[in-house]
């Protein structure tokens, strides 16, 4: 089955056709209408690029993209692919520079992604070199249009996308506005290629009644309980999400007995270094799980105090690589950010909740092979109006995902009326 007999099984997005994981040629026309559409894609943060000349190479969906700050401060970032004849231009992770020159011919270009240098432009000895009509003006690097918002720098392919705050909408920014209010010091990264479609993971993010039953050590050891007081705000367009449980709100019979079949509360398991779960509460707000999803590309994440954005990276179908970047506060004190370095033992890609995610994705792509024509059940919360939900046990933000992703793909439902 091609793109073009898709057909979205119920109005209510409560199905998900296992094809829209499986079909390889999906991958290319996710690439034009959602990571190139009118959206806007995280890239990166300013704390990477202090100072002029610094540069980071990322992604902006499949396509490798240079983020650069020139002499005079300003951001640009552009398609990282040279314009003469395709060579990836910028091979390292990040650096400083005054300009960016082609390994293969010499070209050069500057920080902004213009053209400045073609070695031989006139020719040799009267013979060789470009045409009267070759213009270096005509030849820069694709653009993209780039804002920042508190600091976090986003970008677009597409001239006709709402502008950034819009895009992110209220409650995001209230969260975004929080996490960066101070200046930003980079800790690390870490990436990992996970083998499973990208939207699972972003189904994963969306989807709170995971987190209180895959995450055991989660679980057990106080960080996240779905018997604590939590929910799941939603955006405008339901494709963003905040999720977010406040810290220790169930008591300890509460919580027994809602975990009493699974049993593993009652195991009198120890940590022998409890601190991998310490959470100090650094904003006020008494949330050791508190994430924010923007669709497509990037989480936000305070698990404990441990801070992080992860970049989605489609490959193709059946892959995606998440990259990690760590960060804490210029003003940390030693023993937050001792808290911090210990708390992101959780995360990554062997961290203690975070793994189990990444292999979930490997397990569905697995699990769904062959089974195309089949769907997944995505009931939990009820098949009522989507919207901000004032519990974790539930999928509805799941079905406003893919209600916000038929209508960027323009998937139509099979039967609207239904
Ligand atoms: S491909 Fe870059 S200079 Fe020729
Ligand atoms: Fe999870």
């Amino acid at each position: 089955m091609g793109m073009d007999d898709l057909r979205w099984p119920r109005a209510d997005y409560s199905r998900v056709p296992y094809s829209v994981f499986l079909d390889p040629a999906l991958h290319a026309v996710e690439q034009e209408r959602i990571f190139r559409g009118p959206i806007w894609l995280y890239l990166g943060l300013e704390a990477e690029i202090p100072n002029p000349g610094d540069y980071i190479t990322t992604f902006a969906g499949d396509t490798s993209v240079v983020v650069a700050r020139a002499d005079d401060r300003s951001i640009h970032a552009f398609v990282n692919r040279c314009a003469h004849r395709g060579t990836l231009l910028v091979r390292n992770q990040h650096g400083n520079t005054k300009d960016f020159t082609c390994v293969y011919h010499h070209w050069c270009y500057d920080q902004k992604g213009d053209l400045i240098g073609v070695p031989f432009l006139r020719g040799l000895k009267g013979k060789g070199g470009m045409p009267k009509s070759f213009k270096m003006s005509d030849h820069g690097l694709q653009k993209l249009r780039v804002d920042t918002y508190a600091s976090v720098i986003f970008a677009t392919f597409h001239p006709e996308a709402e502008d950034l705050t819009t895009f992110i909408d209220a409650p995001m920014c209230e969260y975004i506005d929080r996490m960066f209010a101070k200046p930003v010091e980079i800790l690390g990264y870490t990436r990992q290629r996970i083998p499973g479609n990208w939207k699972l993971y972003v189904e994963n993010t969306h989807d709170g009644y995971h987190a209180g039953l895959l995450h055991q050590m989660s679980t057990t050891f106080g960080l996240f309980r779905a018997t604590e007081d939590g929910g799941i705000t939603l955006d405008k367009d339901n494709r963003h999400e905040v999720t977010s449980s406040v810290h220790s709100s169930d008591d300890v019979k509460a919580s027994k007995d809602a975990y009493k079949d699974i049993g593993w509360l009652e195991g009198g398991l120890k940590l022998k270094d409890p601190s991998v779960f310490e959470y100090v509460d650094e904003y006020g707000i008494n949330k050791a799980a508190n994430l924010c999803t923007l669709f497509p590309n990037v989480i936000f994440q305070q698990l404990s105090n441990s801070l992080a954005t992860r970049q989605i990276r489609p490959r193709k179908w059946n892959e995606f690589e998440l990259y990690w970047t760590y960060f804490g506060y210029k003003d940390d004190s030693p023993a937050l950010r001792n808290t911090r370095m210990k708390n992101a033992n959780i995360v990554g890609a062997a961290g203690y909740s975070s793994m189990e995610d990444g292999e979930v994705g490997r397990l569905c792509q697995l699990g769904i092979q062959g089974g195309g024509a089949e769907q997944s059940v995505v009931e939990m919360g009820g098949l009522g109006p989507i919207g901000t939900q004032y519990t974790t046990v539930t999928e509805v933000p799941i079905r406003g995902m893919w209600h916000n992703y038929c209508q960027m793909m323009r998937i139509p439902v099979v039967n609207a009326a239904e």
